[in-house]
């Protein structure tokens, strides 16, 4: 099945590169197509086949009221964006739609997400740190073995972050493979590298399903006999009104935390050393000066943007950068193109780890879902880095990156580097 979208009507094709994924595998021709939409259409009305029609957001102004105003943009069962057979899929397979946080709205959401908010709160994730710390140190520590050549993205992103978000949850390292194929399946799905022996990426995403549930359903079972301080345990035993979670909700709350909490991050690690390899000079400021991590890694967030666009359902007739989005349509909130917004953003196409607006990125939205897990992300991005750079002497590309060709999650997935040690 085709998953390159068919523009109807009179709809402005250039709409169709916010949710084409082969778009997203070039990325300046993307920036200079949403640039062009920001200027001359920024609330723009995409009708595509086999899509709900929506109105592509591309402004950061509007990206912000949108999902500042929850009381009428509402998240839905639909809010992950994704073609129509996507979702016909799960009912035909008897399989029920996702109900993550992102799929949940007004008190049902605040509910849910109070079981896990009291994990997430910046002082708890900062008792995070030496833990993360020492999973960074055990990876960087890995440029001695690779003899002055690796792919950054497969040999330490994705691992790294990966083992992070399992050590948050409780599982042990062994389970840590099974858990990065199902989670590149269930994001990347579109991708042919992660399609392995499926013909078809809904088989991929539906099979995927059926073993989280499997992994998920063992993992509740066992922290409800024997609870632990760890994330699992907090989860299998979450009560909302006295009442155990919804079987539905908690396989989801595992999954949102599982696939959330590693691909989007490992993206923007591998983005951000992609770009800082391309400008030599902050690299090497980066190396002198670890005190600048923490605006790089903001930087690094606004510019990679890993997680693309959100839908929301209006729930009444609102009016958004002079255009009136009638009751019941739908938004597509683009993230990388309100972070380089020039309305925004000084000079927003050029990377700049010191650049003093980077704190006004959109990369993990705002308001009521805003991500949960943005402090672990940040302390994810610089931890990593900063280890890689105490260990390096010299570092730069070692072949061609490659960008993941997918929609809603995506970012470069390899990163070949060569490297001297310090
Ligand atoms: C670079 C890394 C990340 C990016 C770019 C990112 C981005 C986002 C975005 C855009 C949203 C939706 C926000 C909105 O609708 O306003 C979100 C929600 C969420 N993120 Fe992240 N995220 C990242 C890392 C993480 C990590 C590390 C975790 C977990 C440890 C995580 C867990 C979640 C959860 C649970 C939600 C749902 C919140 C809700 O709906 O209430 N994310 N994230």
């Amino acid at each position: 099945m085709s998953l390159i979208p068919v523009a109807l009507g009179t709809t402005d094709p250039r709409g169709l590169v916010l949710i084409t994924p082969e778009a997203f595998g070039d990325m300046e021709a993307w920036h200079a197509t949403v640039a062009e939409l920001r200027r001359e259409a920024p609330v723009l009305r995409v009708e595509a086949e086999g899509w709900p029609p929506f109105w592509a957001i591309t402004r950061h102004a509007d990206v912000f009221t949108v999902s500042r105003r929850s009381d009428v943009f509402w998240n839905t069962e639909r809010s992950a964006p994704g073609p129509d057979f996507q979702y016909d899929m799960f009912g035909a397979l008897g399989i029920d739609l996702p109900r993550t946080l992102v799929q949940l709205h007004g008190t049902v959401h605040d509910q849910y997400r109070q079981v896990t908010s009291d994990w997430f709160r910046p002082a708890a994730v900062k008792g995070l740190q030496p833990a993360i710390d020492e999973i960074a140190d055990e990876f960087a520590d890995k440029l001695l073995e690779f003899d002055g050549h690796c792919d950054f993205a497969t040999d330490l992103a994705v691992p790294f972050t990966l083992r992070v978000i399992m050590s948050i949850f409780g599982v042990p390292q062994s389970d840590e493979p099974l858990m990065l194929s199902l989670t590149q399946g269930l994001f990347g799905a579109a991708d042919p590298e992660y399609l392995g022996d499926f013909a078809d990426p809904l088989e991929l995403v539906t099979s995927n399903i059926r073993k989280f549930e499997a992994y998920f359903d063992e993992l509740t079972a066992d922290r409800q006999q024997h609870p632990t301080d760890d994330l699992a345990s907090v989860i299998a035993n979450g009560r909302i009104d006295g009442q155990p979670l919804g079987e539905i909700e908690r396989l989801w709350y595992y999954i949102i935390v599982a696939t959330a909490g590693h691909d989007t991050t490992s993206f923007a690690l591998s983005g951000g050393l992609e770009q800082l390899l391309r400008h030599p000079d902050q690299l090497r400021a980066l190396e002198d000066d670890p005190s600048l991590l923490g605006n790089a890694a903001q930087e690094i967030l606004r510019w990679t943007s890993p997680v693309r666009s959100f839908f929301r359902w209006a729930q009444e007739d609102f009016e958004l950068g002079g255009v009136t989005i009638p009751k019941g349509d739908v938004v597509l909130t683009s993230y990388p193109s309100a972070n380089r917004d020039e309305d925004v953003f000084a000079d927003p196409m050029h990377f700049d780890i010191g650049r003093p607006d980077a704190d006004k990125l959109l990369s993990f939205g705002l308001g009521i879902h805003y991500c949960l897990g943005a402090q672990v992300a940040r302390r994810e991005i610089r931890t990593l880095l900063g280890k890689v750079f105490e260990r390096v002497a010299t570092i730069d590309f070692d072949g061609e990156p490659q960008w993941s060709a997918a929609h809603f999650v995506s970012g470069v997935k390899h990163l070949p580097i060569t490297y001297t040690l310090r």
